[in-house]
């Protein structure tokens, strides 16, 4: 764990941002075209990048970056240093890239009777020192209503130290939740709702509210997002495994094979298909769910499969750890698999079948896990990965071959930018972006766990995990706040980046919908005499 000295925080730095970035201000977005739009980094830095090569997810060239007041000016090669005043970074032999997104995290989150342990603070520390600029968090209604939760996650995100969007879960339905789904849209910046198919007695959703909440999207130009899994079926496994004895860690995943994420991914897909509105299945995990996308995409359906970085690169053998602490570090939902699903999912991957990764970032620590040591259904559900993912899919795709550094820069970053239609502002290192920039060194290696990790949670599922590519330097919106190993990050200095609702998933719908509606040949007209 990160000792306080460790993260220098510069409180008379947070003081002075505080002021400049109120806590309840929110940025205008660039109106989904992108630009720099209207909130700059403001503090006048300066910033020379040399030497490197610059990654897009379109083109990789070797140029160098100038950076001014937060936003990238400059990417050409050869851009002379100027004046004293600008501070040059030799990125000679190193690869230079845009900050990570991460699409999925559940920053301070009320759970299953506890609290996420990584807050706005510590979340933003640990995705900064891992190369992470920007995250899409999930507020939760509070009691089904939305307004209560968004006003709620602003205050959560008082103590942001980088950029933050947000998605909304729906977890019930009346017509005030259908009304709050457009003020969400229209007021707050909100461009995607998540609807969980399991955690029956919480979180869940019937097929009817689901089918509401499609059609609700579709109407709003808004994303809807499933957990996919049958929550039903999982409250039966579960009780199964109880019957059996079985009340240890192993028993989350054999209450909940693949089979029922298979079986809710399909059954998403089809209503998505059938409201004809486009669908993004959160962490995908194993093979079964990725083949519903795979034959949805093959005929044309619009889905977008994230699979996230635990149920890429881990195996459910932890799960039947003897030691409790360990076991339990590896619960969450869906279940990790068995090995060979991380290998397929890395596969389809590659081939564009999942087009980014997330982390799901839910963090708890070895007290929060042990609140299940007799029941495996009372285990907080949740892995760490916020500092984790841009490593780790660096050393397991792009140092095996398994993709270019471009589609490294596409999975990371640029794809997720696109999808919440943020781009080219997030996800670029263009003339206007933010500069939100990654410094990797291809040539240095990492070893990852509690020892160096950011996170307030005292485990880590990917302790001792060795590989190669380093980010070497994070810039946030134009300031240096990771280098050397060392962190510079300022409580009150991230800003809300709104997302804009119509993004490029809903381009064609009103023509598609027009062909449906022409090809009913319906309603038949027939003669009074006939009938
Ligand atoms: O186990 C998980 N995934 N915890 C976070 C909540 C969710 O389902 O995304
Ligand atoms: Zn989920
Ligand atoms: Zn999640």
């Amino acid at each position: 764990m990160a000792t306080p000295c460790r993260l220098m925080l510069i409180l008379l730095a947070a003081v002075a941002a505080a002021a400049s970035h109120p806590a309840h201000e929110f940025c205008a977005a660039s109106g989904g075209g992108g630009g720099a739009g209207s909130c700059g980094g403001g503090d006048g830095t300066r910033i020379l990048i040399k030497g490197g090569t610059v990654v897009n997810a379109h083109r990789a060239e070797e140029a160098d970056v100038y950076i001014e007041d937060g936003v990238v000016v400059a990417v050409r090669p050869n851009i002379p240093v100027g004046d004293d005043n600008v501070k040059v970074i030799d990125a000679t032999g190193k690869y230079v890239m845009p900050g990570g997104i991460d699409p999925h995290t559940h920053l301070e989150m009320e759970f299953m009777g506890t609290v996420t342990i990584d807050d706005f603070f510590s979340g933003h520390a640990a995705a900064l020192a891992g190369g992470t600029t920007m995250h899409i968090d999930f507020v939760i209604p509070v009691n089904g209503n939305l307004t209560a939760g968004i006003e709620s996650y602003k205050h959560k995100a008082e103590k942001s130290a980088m950029d933050y969007g947000f998605h909304m879960a729906i977890t019930k339905w009346d017509d005030e939740v259908s009304r709050e789904m457009e003020v969400m849209v229209k007021e707050h910046g909100i461009n995607s709702f998540k609807f969980f198919m399991a955690y029956k007695g919480s979180l869940m959703v019937t097929d009817d509210l689901l089918l509401q909440g499609l059609q609700k999207c579709k109407s709003l130009g808004a994303l809807a997002m499933v957990h996919a899994e049958n929550g039903d079926a999982v409250a039966e496994g579960q009780q199964r495994m109880i019957d059996l004895g079985i009340t240890g860690p192993e028993g989350h995943a054999l209450s909940r094979p693949p089979v029922l994420e298979g079986e809710a991914t399909s059954r998403a897909i089809r209503l998505a298909k059938f409201v004809n509105t486009p669908l993004y299945v959160v962490h995908v995990m194993s093979i079964d769910a990725m083949e519903e996308i795979a034959k949805a995409k093959r005929e044309g359906q619009r889905v977008i499969g994230e699979p996230v970085v635990s149920g890429l690169v881990l195996d459910d053998s932890w799960l039947w750890d003897p030691d409790f602490a360990t076991a339990s570090k590896y619960v969450m939902s869906p279940p990790i698999r068995e090995a060979g699903h991380g290998k397929a999912l890395q596969a389809a991957l590659s081939s564009g079948i999942l087009q980014l990764v997330g982390t799901d970032h839910c963090t708890f620590n070895s007290t929060q896990k042990a609140f299940g040591s007799d029941d495996f259904r009372k285990i907080p559900n949740g892995v760490n990965g916020i500092e984790e993912r841009m490593h780790i899919i660096w050393d397991t795709m792009v140092e095996t071959g398994k993709i270019t550094v471009t589609d490294y820069v596409r999975v990371t970053s640029t794809e997720c930018a696109k999808i919440f239609n943020i781009y080219p502002r997030k996800g670029a290192i263009l003339e206007g972006s933010d500069a939100d920039i990654i410094i990797l060194n291809p040539k240095r290696s990492f070893v990852m766990g509690t020892h160096t990790h950011h996170s307030r949670s005292n485990t880590n599922v990917y302790e001792g995990r060795k590989g190669k590519g380093l980010v070497e330097v994070t810039i946030s919106r134009g300031r240096v706040v990771w280098e050397d190993g060392n962190l510079n990050v300022v409580p009150g200095s991230g800003r809300y980046i709104r997302t804009p609702p119509f993004g490029y998933l809903f381009d064609g719908i009103e023509k598609s919908d027009a062909i449906y509606r022409a090809g009913l040949r319906a309603p038949v007209v027939r003669s009074k005499a006939a009938a």
